[in-house]
């Protein structure tokens, strides 16, 4: 067998530039782990005369991507040039010649995970993509390998950085979103067009890799219910704060016996638990397992080296199999037939806020309505609302079917008396689970 394991780099960006610092920075670790020395022999790019912040070699770099995909001279392609097309094609083709796949692409693995695998179950090739889902937390290995024993009922996840920086800011100082989201912008976290991360796009598709590893089913992005951030006021913040709780924008994956519900939405996370203090950019996914009980797993979900570590750490699981004669015969396809949860089946607490009239009668008909949907309340807070003729009421409920907070919500909506809905969210934590 070659003494040297040869990588196929496509991207020099964030991503591509840590890896080529960890391969360079960490060589002799590596080799020692592997018994093989690890060294980069293309780099594809777009712009061959960009400026880089590492020197590189001039004749590593090529703009050819089905050269490097054909080339003998590789064994391993690393994929950090990010989204769908042409990384999709770029990856399936360097399958299909033979080449091991390492990404970082959770777009492409969320929405295209499953034709990727079995190409390379096929090619017998080995597809690792620890990088996909919160950056440097090594949380698919845990899955796949720490969780391998165990049932796993509940994941819940903080995984994008964006929209927690920005929820956290709007904790901490009572700030706005459109004013948070601006310096978001401002300091590099939230891209120009920021809808993926602040709609609870890039969260859902992190969720659906997620919950197809740790549930053992082929959880598609479609079957991920997701909202996001776009709409969560200050005012909300601050009310829920008053009542015990943070907002996140959160990540829930949770299995009843055989049904499975997964989700991305802003949800009020009661204080006391692990996920409610996890602030700014970084990441955390809460993995609960039958016979473990509770873990967390906790750190950055993005930026140059944190991201690299597992990227490159995935290169050495991919040189070790080689080593061992064993590629493409690790990966467990899902096995479990996916029964997905109706709103029926969904059961939570919710958070309620209500400007109403202030008038004789009006908490009653509120209540009234709770009471024909089976809605229970926990707390509730009533006090003026612009002056006094009107008057916010804020409620948090006991658990409740999600078809049942919908209708209840629709009912509201008709009252009168109630002159806004003006938020609903789903609640985690506190005692009652
Ligand atoms: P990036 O900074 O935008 O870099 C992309 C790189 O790919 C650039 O070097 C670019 O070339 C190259 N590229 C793009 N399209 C290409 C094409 N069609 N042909 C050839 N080269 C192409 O992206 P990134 O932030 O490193 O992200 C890479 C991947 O990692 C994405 O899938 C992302 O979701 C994932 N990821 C990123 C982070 C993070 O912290 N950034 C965290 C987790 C996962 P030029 O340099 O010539 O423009
Ligand atoms: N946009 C993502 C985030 C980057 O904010 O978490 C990492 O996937």
């Amino acid at each position: 067998m070659n003494q040297t394991v040869r990588v196929g780099l496509m991207g020099l960006g964030t991503v591509g530039t840590g890896v080529v610092r960890i391969i360079q920075g960490h060589q002799q670790d590596l080799q020692n782990q592997t018994g093989l020395s690890i060294e980069v022999r293309r780099i594809l790019v777009q712009d061959t005369d960009k400026e880089r912040s590492i020197s590189i070699e001039k004749e590593l770099i090529t703009t050819d991507a089905m050269e490097l995909v054909a080339s003998p001279d590789i064994d391993v392609v690393v994929e950090v040039i990010g989204g769908i097309h042409p990384a999709k094609e770029f990856i399936l083709q360097a399958l299909e010649n033979g080449k091991h796949i390492v990404t970082a692409n959770k777009d492409l693995m969320a929405l295209h995970g499953a034709e990727i695998l079995k190409k390379a179950q096929e090619k017998s090739c080995d597809v690792f993509y620890e990088a996909s889902v919160a950056g440097g937390i090594p949380i698919l290995r845990a899955l796949v390998e720490g969780f391998s024993s165990d049932r796993i009922t509940k994941m819940m996840g903080i995984v994008n950085g964006t929209t927690n920086f920005i929820m956290t800011k709007m904790s901490q100082e009572g700030a706005d979103y459109a004013e948070v989201l601006k310096e978001a912008q401002e300091l590099g976290y939230a891209e120009a067009d920021p809808t993926a991360d602040v709609e609870g796009h890039d969260a859902a598709r992190k969720m659906a890799i997620l919950s197809t590893l740790g549930f053992h089913v082929d959880m598609r992005l479609e079957d991920v219910d997701s909202r996001g951030i776009s709409r969560v006021s200050a005012e909300d913040i601050s009310y829920a704060k008053k009542l015990g709780y943070e907002i996140k924008l959160l990540g829930i994956a949770k299995r009843d016996d055989n049904l499975i519900e997964v989700s991305v939405q802003p949800t009020l996370i009661h204080k006391s638990h692990p996920l409610a203090s996890v602030n700014g950019v970084f990441n955390a996914v809460y993995v609960y397992g039958e016979a473990v009980g509770e873990t967390m797993f906790y750190g950055p979900g993005a930026g140059e080296l944190p991201t690299a570590t597992a990227v490159v750490s995935d290169l050495v699981t991919v040189v070790k199999n080689m080593k061992l004669g064993v590629n493409g015969r690790g990966s467990v396809a899902p096995y479990q037939e996916k029964y997905l949860k109706t709103d029926e089946q969904i059961v939570s607490k919710y958070f309620l806020r209500l400007i109403v009239d202030d008038k004789r009668g009006v908490l009653a008909q509120i209540t009234r309505i709770l009471a024909e949907h089976d809605v229970s309340l926990e707390q509730v807070i009533q006090q003026p609302y612009r002056g006094g003729r009107e008057a916010e009421i804020i409620m948090v409920t006991h658990q409740a079917t999600r078809r049942n907070i919908v209708n209840v919500e629709k009912e509201l909506d008709k009252l009168d008396s109630v002159l806004q809905v003006k938020s609903l969210y789903r609640v985690e934590g506190g005692e009652e689970e």
